[in-house]
Order: C-alpha cells, then sequence, then structure tokens
C-alpha cells in the first residue's frame, strides 16, 4: 500500500476525500470540507460514532469507547480512527 493515497468515501453524501497519512477520518472529513459530528476528539464522548462499511480501521488510542459487539459491527470513532487503505463512512450527521 505504500505510496498509494488512501480514500475516504462518506455516506450518505457521497464526498470521496483523500486520507494524508497519519491522519484520522475525522481530520480527514474536516480537511476536505465535511464537517463530521465530534466533541471531545479523543476516542471516549462517542459523539462521532459512524459506521465502517467498507475497509478496515485500527483506532489509535488501546481501548476507544466501543463495545466489543459495536467493533464486531463495524462501529468505529472517527476522531481517532485510522485508515487502514480505502474505506467508506456511514455517517448521517455530516454537513
Ligand atoms: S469525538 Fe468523542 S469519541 Fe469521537
Amino acid at each position: 500500500m505504500s505510496g498509494a493515497a488512501v480514500t475516504l468515501r462518506l455516506l450518505p453524501l457521497g464526498r470521496t476525500l483523500p486520507v494524508a497519512p497519519g491522519q484520522t477520518l475525522l481530520e480527514a472529513a474536516r480537511a476536505g470540507g465535511v464537517a463530521l459530528r465530534s466533541s471531545c476528539r479523543n476516542g471516549t464522548c462517542r459523539a462521532c460514532i459512524a459506521r465502517l462499511v467498507e475497509g478496515r480501521v485500527h483506532h489509535r488510542i488501546e481501548w476507544p469507547g466501543l463495545s466489543a459487539d459495536e467493533k464486531a459491527e463495524g462501529w468505529v470513532l472517527p476522531c481517532v480512527a485510522l485508515p487502514d487503505g480505502d474505506v467508506v463512512l456511514l455517517q448521517p450527521h455530516a454537513d
């Protein structure tokens, strides 16, 4: 995956944005002019919770505020989620 630009596709908005290395999904959206719902930005308040439709992410903190069931269902916290390749995120609260 080295050198390949990673992209974030936001649904239902239908925007596709680049993600810079080390950028969280929330930061990438913001850099692309899309404001996703957020508050704490450190993975605890869950204001930003969104569902990963395609792709994989890892969270940059060890214990993001998600249950094991939520993680298994594809819920992620974009403020601390880093993409492992192209991802598609479902986040109804985006402007
Ligand atoms: S903004 Fe608080 S968990 Fe993401």
